[in-house]
């Protein structure tokens, strides 16, 4: 385990934490297919699980882009529909697809598996070490989980919707039973970062990536309470996690959540207006985000205007610079490079 002294010196906790010279950065996805380098290990590896699976490749894939670009933070890699798998329910990864589930019954609700998890998270714990030995130590470690609406979206479901339909009939008919669920998902997500922290990481993110499908009730039943459950479970056992909430189209429930989730840091999606985050959300929590992902895949003027316009607005503090979500596979390499270059060049001058 690392200890708490160094694992303070790293730079996103810093920055996260209020003191801190530059503006940290790290993407979304930062690990996965713009990279030859993953491309190349991904294509000799079985299955995407298989990669997530094997200590040395996940820890490998998870430093490739520290390597490539010298980001401030590396993210385990790992996949949030780890959970469920580790719940007992059968998850593959299909090309070109995405994630297949075996559709959750809601007579299944009661008998899923929290208690033999631990199997299935192990070699996720042995990436973790393997990784934060190898990476310096004023670099974070990233870990992370899905929030339980947006796992049970994917458990309820089987695959990934545009509008989250099947969870959100199964929550508005059977309301007690879908709360049991997110219970579960509450104890065995809030293990799983516990589990994390133990084994190294120096930051856990919480990625609710469906939330902006959820009404004003469900939002608060759905998102913040669960999410400030684990929060509460995680800060038992390490009072001082620092923790950043994604929650993904939140609009303007963000006010809401980074005052109820009990986060260290949100990140914002790159739909939420800079004036907002710095005048409503900045004095609760620090933030984190927000380019369009597109923006990035596009590159020249446009990318450098995009971060320009972030740093202005948010770059004097508590702030880590991040994508509004995933990097998409198609973004050049370079305007990775450029992104960096601009970020760790920001002179504080809009031109
Ligand atoms: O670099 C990193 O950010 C760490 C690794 C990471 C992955 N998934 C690897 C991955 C992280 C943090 C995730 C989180 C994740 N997974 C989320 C939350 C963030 C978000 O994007 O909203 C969600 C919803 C998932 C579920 C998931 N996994 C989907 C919908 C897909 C298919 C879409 C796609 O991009 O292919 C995955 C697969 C996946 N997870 C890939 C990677 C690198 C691509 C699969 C491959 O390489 O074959």
């Amino acid at each position: 385990m690392l200890d708490t002294s160094e694992s303070k010196t790293t730079s996103v906790v810093r920055a996260i934490s209020g003191s801190v010279e530059t503006t940290p950065i790290w993407l979304m996805r930062q690990a996965g297919r713009y990279l030859p380098e993953y491309r190349k290990i991904r294509e000799r590896t079985g299955s995407f699980l298989e990669l997530c699976y094997t200590p040395e490749l996940a820890a490998e894939v998870t430093l490739q882009p520290i390597r490539r670009f010298d980001f401030d933070a590396a993210i385990i890699f790992s996949d949030i529909l780890v959970v469920p798998n580790a719940m007992g329910r059968d998850v593959q990864f299909v090309e070109g697809d995405g994630p297949k589930l075996e559709p959750l019954e809601l007579g299944e609700f009661d008998s899923l598996d929290v208690n033999s998890t631990a199997s299935t998270f192990e070699p996720v714990f042995k990436a973790i070490e393997l990784a934060r030995r190898d990476l310096a130590p004023q670099k974070s470690l990233i870990g992370f989980c899905g929030a339980p609406w947006t796992v049970a979206t994917y458990m309820i479901a089987g695959h990934g919707t545009k509008d989250q339909a099947p969870a959100r009939l199964m929550a508005a008919r059977y309301p007690d039973a879908f709360d049991r669920l997110l219970d579960r998902l509450v104890a065995v997500s809030a293990d799983y970062l516990i589990g994390q922290l133990k084994a190294g990481v120096n930051v856990v993110q919480v990625f609710d990536s469906w939330v902006g499908a959820l009404d004003e009730l469900g939002f608060q039943r759905w998102c913040i309470d669960p999410t400030a459950e684990i929060v509460a479970r995680v800060r038992h056992q390490f009072p001082d996690a620092v923790i950043i909430g994604f929650p993904k189209g939140a609009g303007l429930m963000l006010e809401r959540y980074v005052v109820g989730a009990g986060v260290n840091a949100v990140g914002l999606d790159w739909t939420v207006p800079l004036s907002f985050a710095r005048d409503r959300l900045h004095q609760h929590v620090a933030l984190q985000g927000n380019l369009d992902p597109l923006i990035l895949q596009v590159g020249g003027l446009a990318l450098d205007r995009a971060v320009d316009r972030i740093m202005a607005a948010l770059g004097d503090g508590r702030f880590v610079f991040n994508l509004g979500h995933g990097i998409v596979p198609q973004t050049p390499i370079a305007h990775v490079q450029q992104l960096v270059d601009r970020v760790r060049g920001w002179s504080g001058a809009l031109t």
